[in-house]
């Protein structure tokens, strides 16, 4: 009897040990299971990218016939699109605090007839887009060179929120700008790229999208990560004070100092992103 009673504490004692070897097993192989899905789930999400279609519809003209012959038989005219998407994606959305915009599917349609400008993107609805490029591309002496800088400018464009349709257009012409010229894509202007702002109280809001560019970088050298939190503040309605609280102060004090700096110093475009120019092809 007396056995019994040693023995009886000390079962329920081998019990609960084997309950608590069990449960750490199951807890185990909970975990085990759980990363499991969390690496299949960031493999996907690593791989996942967007469709690329190309189309000719300059049909058998001679911009249409160089297109096909120099970027749609060779596929080129899709790796274009993936390194100048990869590259403006890096400076929009430096980490996982920027969650990336949906981006289905990019559509590059050669134009039949000549564009206002090198590129024009549409977008079909919220997620798929179409990059029409004029034939006159097609005609530029050094064709390959003007073909990134086109799809680098649409691409840049593509990833750009735009404050659900209220964000001005000068600022996001000069942020597509600034990715142009931290890509070491954009054409040299006379002035070697330096640009005063029309008005030194409100630097976004200008015309000439090189101005705004210089101004953003000049943001972005003072307020480091300024241009991914200003996409990622985009992502909502638009109002007076996006751009403010990227910088996290007011943008007037910035355009003030910065339109008496510029006055004063020789041109330097502050760049510390590589150059796409190096990557591409
Ligand atoms: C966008 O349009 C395409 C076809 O035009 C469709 O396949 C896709 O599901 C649409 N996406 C959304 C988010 O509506
Ligand atoms: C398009 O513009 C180019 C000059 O950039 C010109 O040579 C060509 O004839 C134009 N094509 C059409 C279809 O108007
Ligand atoms: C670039 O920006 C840094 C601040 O991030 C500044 O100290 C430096 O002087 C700038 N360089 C040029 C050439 O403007």
């Amino acid at each position: 009897m007396e056995n019994l009673h040693i023995l009886q504490p000390l079962t329920t004692t081998t019990t609960a040990a084997a309950a608590a070897a069990y449960s750490r097993i199951i807890l185990r192989l909970v975990l085990v299971l759980f990363i499991a899905i969390v690496s299949i789930w960031a493999n996907y999400e690593e791989s996942k990218g967007f469709a690329i279609t190309v189309v000719n519809d300059a049909g058998d003209t001679p911009a249409g016939r160089r297109f096909s012959l120099l970027f749609l038989s060779n596929d080129k005219a899709t790796r274009i699109v993936l390194k100048t998407s990869g590259f403006a994606e890096k400076i929009l959305f430096p980490d996982d605090r920027h969650p990336k915009k949906p981006v289905d599917h990019v559509i590059v349609r050669l134009s039949s007839r000549n564009l206002t400008h090198p590129v024009v993107v549409s977008s079909v609805n919220k997620t798929e887009f179409v990059l029409h490029i004029s034939p006159s591309v097609m005609e530029e002496t050094n064709v390959e060179k003007a073909m990134i800088l086109a799809v680098q400018r649409a691409m840049a464009r593509v990833w750009l929120w735009d404050g659900q349709d209220g964000a001005p257009s000068s600022l996001l012409d000069g942020m597509v700008e600034y990715i142009n010229i931290l890509a070491g894509l954009a054409p040299v202007s006379d002035s070697g790229g330096l640009q005063l702002p029309e008005s030194d109280t409100i630097c976004w809001e200008d015309k000439d999208p090189v101005a705004v560019a210089h101004f953003l970088n000049y943001c972005e050298g003072l307020r480091e990560g300024f241009i991914g939190r200003l996409n990622r503040g985009m992502q909502d309605q638009w109002n007076e004070r996006t751009v403010d609280d990227a910088l996290g102060l007011p943008s007037q004090q910035l355009c003030v100092s910065y339109y008496s700096t510029i006055l004063q110093l020789p041109n330097s475009f502050n760049s510390t992103s590589p150059s796409l120019s190096r990557q591409v092809i």
